[in-house]
């Protein structure tokens, strides 16, 4: 209601720059979701052109989240050096590049390097852009500004999952990877429309243009005021990311909790059904016609069971929403496991085995997959909150590089039935990892929590 009544006395002018922020962020988490999604569908093709090995494959499949996991790392840099929107302008130019790259690889090396690069774009977009969107969004939406990033992500995936069903009858991998750079166009075109961060001109002692783009943000000459002299005040206590970590204990424990929620959320299992979905139908039993549209189904349920998490995270908070989706995705990947023992024959077994791996990734996306990104940045003590950010974020990819590089090695290293189950551990694992360590931080403000952290209290209780 009160977000309603701000939101309709905001000028007209002043909500044509926030829809261009919110397509912005739309743009920027499709391109995450495309990036993640587009390879599961062209790596047979891949394997049939090139005739490479499950290894090579696995490099071809990891290389891009190696490039994330760097391109997250500098963007740190980046964004405080050059800016906000120049570093989201950079990630344009190379995810466009690198998608047309991937299409004209001719050899597998070269698409290692094509997805590198690509990864870099992704690694430097996926720490820039939920930055800049929390610098510039009014209050009264940052909260759905980031909940709409969120679903753009698994949106992003889905349409990659379709458009890769539509390219499969012709087997044009090269079609499947290069179609991306058409959103990269468009996030490029976009951003010229885009102010610099507010908060990154004052840092840089800008205050002047810092005046003029909240103008343009916010129109309400009291609002500005408040908005720089909190901004000075926050700059004043800002210190150096890595300075704090070395000196401060507290600070370090914040930043392995980030850093360990990103394992978790990796370890899940997750981005082997993002990845390998049509090889884990294959191994069902169904030809290539029903991977792709199983494939497709994965991704909607992913959209859909992800409005679940916005219904209730703030209804029921962050802790009872993650026991329950480790409990489902467990349940789930032991399940799957133990059909995959037994040997899938009839249809009945063949549908109740992909029956239950959608329902693990109704488990990821109801908790863990918008979750954990939330947990990361409520976390982080204000001062040190880039690097914190920075140190989760190249963890999520570094951990995603892993499990991607490690899937197929696992198939034929110790079988089919015992990866799932290794995974379904993992998730029971991660309940009690969870109550030990994972406070409950609905409700509580950023400066709360800041403050029990800086003072010791316990991980598990620097929330409520
Ligand atoms: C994760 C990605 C994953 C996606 C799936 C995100 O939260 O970070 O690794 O592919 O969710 O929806």
């Amino acid at each position: 209601m009160d977000a309603q009544v701000k939101a309709a006395t905001v000028p007209p002018e002043v909500r044509g720059a926030v829809f261009t922020t919110c397509v912005l962020a739309a743009l920027a988490g499709l391109m995450f979701g495309l990036d993640i999604g587009v390879i599961s569908g062209a790596t047979q093709f891949i394997q049939a052109e090139f005739k490479v090995s499950d290894h090579m494959i696995e490099a071809i499949v990891s290389s891009m989240m190696g490039g994330a996991a760097v391109g997250a790392v500098g963007a740190g840099w980046m964004s405080a050096v050059l800016g906000r929107k120049r570093s989201l302008l950079l990630a344009g130019v190379l995810f466009v590049a690198g998608s047309l790259f991937c299409a004209a690889a001719w050899s597998p090396e070269s698409l290692i390097v094509a997805r590198f690069v690509l990864g870099l774009a992704i690694g430097v977009a996926t720490f820039t852009a939920p930055l800049y969107l929390a610098e510039v969004a009014p209050e009264h939406i940052r909260g759905a500004m980031i909940s709409v990033y969120q679903l753009m992500i698994t949106t992003g995936i889905l349409v990659a999952f379709l458009s890769d069903t539509a390219f499969s009858s012709s087997g044009n991998w090269r079609w499947m990877l290069g179609v991306i750079a058409v959103p990269g166009v468009l996030f490029l075109v976009g951003l010229f429309f885009l102010p610099d961060s507010p908060r990154w001109l004052l840092m840089r002692g800008r205050k002047d243009e810092a005046q003029v783009v909240l103008k343009k943000l916010r129109g309400d000459d009291t609002v500005i005021a408040r908005e720089i002299s909190d901004i000075e005040e926050q700059l004043k206590t800002r210190q150096h990311g890595l300075s704090l970590f070395l000196g401060n204990s507290n600070f370090r424990r914040s930043v392995g909790l980030g850093v360990l929620l990103q394992v978790v959320q990796q370890f899940t299992g997750m981005n082997v059904v993002m990845y390998y979905a049509p090889r884990i139908f294959k191994d069902m039993g169904y030809d290539t016609h029903a991977q792709m549209w199983f494939t497709a189904a994965v991704g909607l349920t992913n959209v859909l069971a992800t409005l679940i998490a916005f219904a209730f995270v703030d209804r029921l908070g962050r802790k009872p929403i993650l026991y329950a989706g480790f409990a489902i995705m467990a349940t789930g990947l032991g399940v799957v496991g133990t059909m995959m023992h037994l040997g899938i024959q009839s249809h009945g077994e063949q549908i109740f085995t992909v029956a239950m791996l959608l329902v693990f990734i109704v488990g990821f996306a109801m908790s863990a997959g918008p979750l954990i990104w939330t947990l990361c940045s409520e976390v982080q003590p204000l001062k040190g909150r880039d690097f914190g950010i920075a140190c989760s974020t190249f963890t999520n990819w570094a951990a995603n590089a892993i499990v991607g590089a490690t899937f197929l090695s696992l198939l034929s290293g110790i079988g089919n039935a015992q990866t799932f189950w290794l995974y379904g551990a993992l998730n029971a694992l991660f309940i009690l990892i969870t109550f030990w360590l994972v406070p409950e931080t609905k409700g509580v403000t950023l400066e709360q929590i800041e403050r029990k952290l800086m003072h010791g209290e316990r991980l598990r209780n620097i929330g409520r």
